[in-house]
């Protein structure tokens, strides 16, 4: 059985149920590009909401990080990777979750104690010494002396605000040397394997601290490092979630892993990526803009890559390379099965409209080099738009030649070129597209009023989860723990369309975030909205954060009608829904 089947096992063992892992892509949260972490999809039941499977969860999580997309080649980095994890929401603490961390690592997965070693909460200002995780070590026969104490390392939050509290971290000795009595978190041999944060605290952007409604648990372990870990390996494409695409690569390009590493792990963790990223319920395509640009980036640098290995373009490299990835996490990702043609698509569309471009392209580069020791902003916009250049790979490519590119030239050539296209799309918009948008204007209101609507009709702790407005129909994803009754869907439509008729004022105010959501105005994220919002108030009925536009009188929305409910996801269900003109 591999980590990822034990540690689900194991903790459902402890009563936990186990969560499918949210999508790549965050629904509704536009904060973010991708999850960068298991608590992400979280944080609405960190800070406080019912989650509708209980109070004790485990998954393993689908993230994406792309800070530090450079620095993949390396023997760590990933774009993508899984993050196992297990929550306590106001449930068990401290001693349950060390105990039951300690009881995995040396019973289930065999790990000498005299291994192992842990760094404690400090403590500083307010917030104390972690004294409870201290003794716990203790008692489960950690000896003083791999107890370390620190302040900066031991406080967990994603990013400035948002739910956060101390950690505690697991270290495993990695190396042949005898392992030192005394743990010094600053020696490379120890590798954190496991974060254990207790989250009780939250914090605002001021940065001011205040007690969340409950205790929570999250712990997050990267599968990656720590089953390279496990498996005694100090490169992780060595361990065995990578040996069969790097032996594959090196197959398909005739060329040995050795004195190749590099450019074969970054093919492969690009287009492991890729694949998810495609894959994912969001349907991202490549593209020039957020997501899509990245999707575009990892696979343009991964064709970049096997073009240096000499793989033949007109082979179907990346589909072999794809399909044996896909094969190896379908059956605990069911969207790379479902979407496998899509997926494929995506990736040799992609490698065609680069392809085309990418000899014409480096020869381009090469008269721009020519001797210089810069390329000018110009030159690299000309690259980007012409040949297709993002422009982190101009810069790749010049820094292998230790030459510079004039960024902040290509960025102002770059806006430039970009105010041109909006202007360009106002234009169209104007002409032609007025219409539709004021028919989604209306599904917009409609979409509150049915978050509204369900709240009363079906349960309190019904939340948003996501919406997607076409022109057609309105789409609404929302918790929920059951398939809607007939009568629960005939009470929401009757509740929606009594709104209507009603003909109550839609109206909009801006007011600080704090006293926003002391007011009671529904949101998804709280953290990731700006200091001053807008709200939205439908008379006494509704009152959200959003970003608008809505219609001003709730009588102009016509006849509300369900006309599909279903599964979105576990724990989610989805509203399709239409209006009709009266
Ligand atoms: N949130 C913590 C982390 O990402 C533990 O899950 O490390």
């Amino acid at each position: 059985m591999n980590l990822k089947d034990k540690y689900i096992e194991f903790f459902v063992s402890k009563g936990h149920k186990q969560i499918p892992s949210a999508p790549v892509v965050p629904e509704n949260d536009p904060s973010v590009l991708f999850n960068t972490a298991g608590m992400q999809p979280l944080i609405p039941y960190l800070m406080g909401q019912t989650h509708p499977y209980g109070t004790r969860l485990v998954d393993y999580q689908k993230c994406v990080r792309t800070n530090d997309l450079d620095s993949v080649g390396d023997t760590t980095h990933h774009t993508f990777f899984e993050m196992l994890g297990n929550w306590s929401l106001g449930d068990y603490f401290k001693d349950e979750s060390i105990e039951w961390s300690f009881e995995f690592l040396t019973k289930t997965l065999g790990i000498p104690v005299d291994r192992l070693a842990v760094t404690v909460y400090a403590g500083e200002g307010d917030i104390p010494f972690d004294e409870v995780s201290y003794n716990k070590w203790k008692s489960l026969g950690i000896s003083e002396d791999r107890i370390a104490k620190t302040v900066e390392d031991n406080f967990w939050i994603a990013g400035e605000s948002g739910p956060c509290g101390p950690d505690t971290e697991i270290f495993y000795f990695r190396s042949t040397d005898t392992v030192p009595e005394v743990f010094d978190p600053s020696d490379e041999r120890w590798v954190e394997i496991w974060n254990n944060v207790f989250m009780e605290f939250m914090k605002d952007k001021d940065g001011n601290i205040s007690l969340l409604p409950k205790q929570n648990v999250d712990t997050g372990m990267g599968v990656e490092r720590t089953t390279a870990v496990l498996e005694g390996v100090l490169d992780n494409y060595k361990s065995s979630i990578w040996s069969d695409v790097i032996d594959l690569i090196s197959n398909i390009s005739g060329l040995p892993y050795e004195g190749n590493e590099k450019s074969m792990r970054i093919i492969a963790d690009h287009l492991r990526t890729a694949v998810f990223i495609s894959a994912d319920p969001s349907g991202i395509k490549p593209s020039n803009t957020d997501q899509g640009y990245i999707l575009r980036r990892l696979i343009r640098r991964a064709i970049r890559h096997a073009k240096s290995l000499g793989i033949d373009e007109f082979s179907d490299w990346e589909q072999q390379i794809a399909r044996i990835i896909i094969n190896k996490y379908k059956s605990y990702y069911k969207e790379l099965e479902e979407n496998e043609s899509i997926v494929l698509d995506v990736l040799r569309d992609e490698k065609e409209r680069f392809s085309k471009t990418l000899v014409k392209g480096l020869r381009e580069f090469e008269k721009v080099v020519n001797n210089s020791k810069l390329i000018d902003g110009e030159s690299a916009f000309h690259l980007y738009d012409t040949y297709g250049f993002p422009i982190e790979l101009t810069i790749e490519l010049a820094s292998e030649r230790g030459i510079r590119v004039d960024e902040e030239g290509f960025s102002k050539r770059f806006k430039e070129h970009q105010e041109l296209s909006r202007t360009a799309s106002a234009g169209k918009f104007k002409g032609g597209l007025a219409g539709d948008s004021e028919v989604e204007i209306k599904y917009h209101t409609a979409t509150h009023l049915l978050n509204a609507a369900l709240k009363i009709v079906v349960n309190k702790d019904v939340h948003q989860k996501g919406s997607n407005i076409t022109s057609e129909r309105m789409r609404f994803d929302f918790s929920c723990d059951h398939k809607l009754s007939d009568e629960e869907k005939m009470k929401t439509e009757e509740l929606v369309n009594k709104w209507i008729k009603a003909g109550i004022d839609v109206t909009v105010e801006e007011m600080p975030k704090e006293e926003a959501i002391k007011s009671g105005a529904e949101c998804m994220f709280i953290e990731k909205y700006p200091d001053i919002v807008t709200v939205y108030s439908i008379g006494d009925v509704s009152k959200e954060l959003c970003g608008g536009p809505h219609v001003s009188n709730t009588s102009e929305l016509g006849l509300f009608k369900i006309t599909k409910e279903e599964s979105s996801s576990t724990g989610v269900r989805r509203i399709k829904a239409v209006l009709i003109d009266e």
